[in-house]
């Protein structure tokens, strides 16, 4: 049963208990009324003959009796059905009780009046002597009065408990239990889009459980959103990168298979062309699995890594593969970090090849390995052709390319060096100057001294 449903069932239950127990009190609140009414007959019943004979000086106008039972009707009833009149209440001077014939010794019963204001009367038939009865009766109006007035403060008082029983349901349903039920709709709405649709839900107030779900809720299918479309983009992105090399092979081949390569050495050009693509298609292949696998911390090999021995080998490269190129290695402190060695190898082959990619010719490089507080920086620096103020912030995005006309590249380069160092906790950056060179920048946990 739902929480709804529930509480529906409670608040009914409530309101019938309510009636029931108010009829309760309304039954027996009439019950004692009515018991002294009876009460009060039974005394003046006891002594009927006196009464008769008083009421009948009364009507007379010579006894004391018709100011102290202003409000009792006395009457002689004899065997034949005459019912005579010998005294009637002030209230109601034409008072006859309608009697059915069966009140002898029936004790206090109620009868209905065939004349005049008071409609129902209580009253008691004894015996006086001879074939004659006499009946006492008083008026049932005060009475009934009374019922009445109770039984409209009965019905007002639940009518009360009923309106607070329900604005109570109907603010709980509002701010609890209606946000849920569109909450869970709108679960069910994303789950059967397969999470691509981003639906929100109203966001309620802060201050109940149910709103503070609903904003959690709609952080959580904005977050996903934001990231199918990410995904989206970045296959996006891969296949189309991965089209131009292909493009290239499927030229090649289509041109040697209609003989439009003649000569060998048109042959073998378009073969290392060939190979050049395939390889480059190989490098973005890398890059992506490589992007892929290290949102994984635990792929990381953790172990202590001297970086400017890292830098010192990196230099050592560079100068075998570019004699006429100054490379410079600086370093200060201890600069030993916990780290899996090939990934940040891998950084920073990445960082110096695009700082050797982006200078000119001959341009110096320097490499710095700096003891930072808790952490290891190292910087590679050029003195190339820099990076506007507007495209630095993108720098780091997958596929991103400054627009400007340069060498040929895909754009992971600086994805994958960001991948790793945030899998290692670290901070990466860029300055640049553009036409002065760029400082490129990891920063990594420095390793304990006992590691
Ligand atoms: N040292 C630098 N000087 C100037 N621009 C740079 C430098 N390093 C990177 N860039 C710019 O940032 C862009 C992104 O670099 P990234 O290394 O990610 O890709 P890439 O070098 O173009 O391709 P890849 O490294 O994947 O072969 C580059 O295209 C280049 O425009
Ligand atoms: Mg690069």
């Amino acid at each position: 049963m739902t929480l709804r449903r529930r509480l529906g069932v409670a608040i009914a239950a409530l309101l019938v208990i309510m009636a029931l127990a108010f009829g309760g009190v309304f039954l027996t609140q009439r019950g004692y009324q009515l018991s002294q009414l009876d009460e009060r007959l039974a005394g003046l019943s006891a002594n009927t003959k006196a009464l008769v004979a008083m009421s009948t000086r009364a009507d007379a106008g010579t006894g004391a009796a018709a100011d102290l039972l202003t409000d009792v009707y006395v009457g002689v009833h004899r065997a034949n059905g005459t019912l005579r009149t010998v005294l009637a209440p002030d209230a109601d001077p034409t008072l006859v009780p309608r009697l059915l014939g069966n009140e002898r010794d029936a004790g206090a019963v109620t009868r209905n009046t065939s004349s005049g204001i008071t409609e129902r009367v209580r009253l008691v038939e004894a015996f006086l002597g001879g074939q004659r009865y006499a009946v006492v009766a008083l008026s049932m109006a005060g009475l009934e009065a009374q019922s009445r007035r109770l039984a409209i403060a009965l019905v007002l008082a639940w009518l009360v408990v009923a309106g607070v029983a329900l604005l109570t349901a109907y603010w709980v349903d509002r701010l609890g239990l209606r946000p849920i039920a569109d909450l869970t709709a709108a679960a069910e709405h994303v789950t059967a889009s397969g999470g691509r649709a981003a639906v929100q839900v109203e966001s309620g107030n802060p201050a109940t459980e149910a709103g503070r779900l609903g904003t959690a809720f709609n952080a959580m299918v904005a977050t996903t959103a934001a990231g199918q479309e990410q995904l989206r983009r970045f296959v996006a992105d891969a296949s189309h990168e991965l089209r131009t090399p292909l493009t290239t092979l499927r030229g090649y081949s289509s041109l040697y298979a209609q003989g439009g390569l003649a000569t060998e050495e048109q042959v073998a050009d378009a073969m290392s062309r060939m190979n050049a693509e395939a390889t480059r298609m190989g490098r973005i292949v890398d890059d992506l699995l490589d992007l892929t696998a290290l949102g994984d911390r635990a792929a990381l090999d953790l172990a202590p890594v001297d970086l400017a021995a890292v830098l010192d080998d990196l230099a050592a490269d560079l100068r075998v593969r570019n004699p006429d190129r100054a490379v410079a290695v600086q370093r200060s402190g201890r600069t030993r970090v916990l780290a899996d060695s090939d990934r940040i190898r891998q950084a920073l082959t990445a960082l110096v090849a695009n700082a050797v990619k982006y200078s000119g010719e001959g341009s110096p490089v320097e490499l710095v390995a700096e003891k930072r507080g808790p952490a290891v920086r190292v910087k590679v620096i050029d003195h190339g052709r820099g990076i506007t103020a507007a495209e630095l912030p993108r720098v780091f995005d997958r596929f991103y390319r400054v627009a400007a006309a340069g060498p040929k590249g895909s754009g992971l380069g600086l994805a994958v060096v960001a991948a790793i160092v945030s899998a290692h906790d670290g901070r990466y950056g860029v300055e640049s100057e553009p036409g002065h060179g760029s400082v490129f920048w990891i920063e990594l946990g420095a390793a304990p001294i006992d590691a």
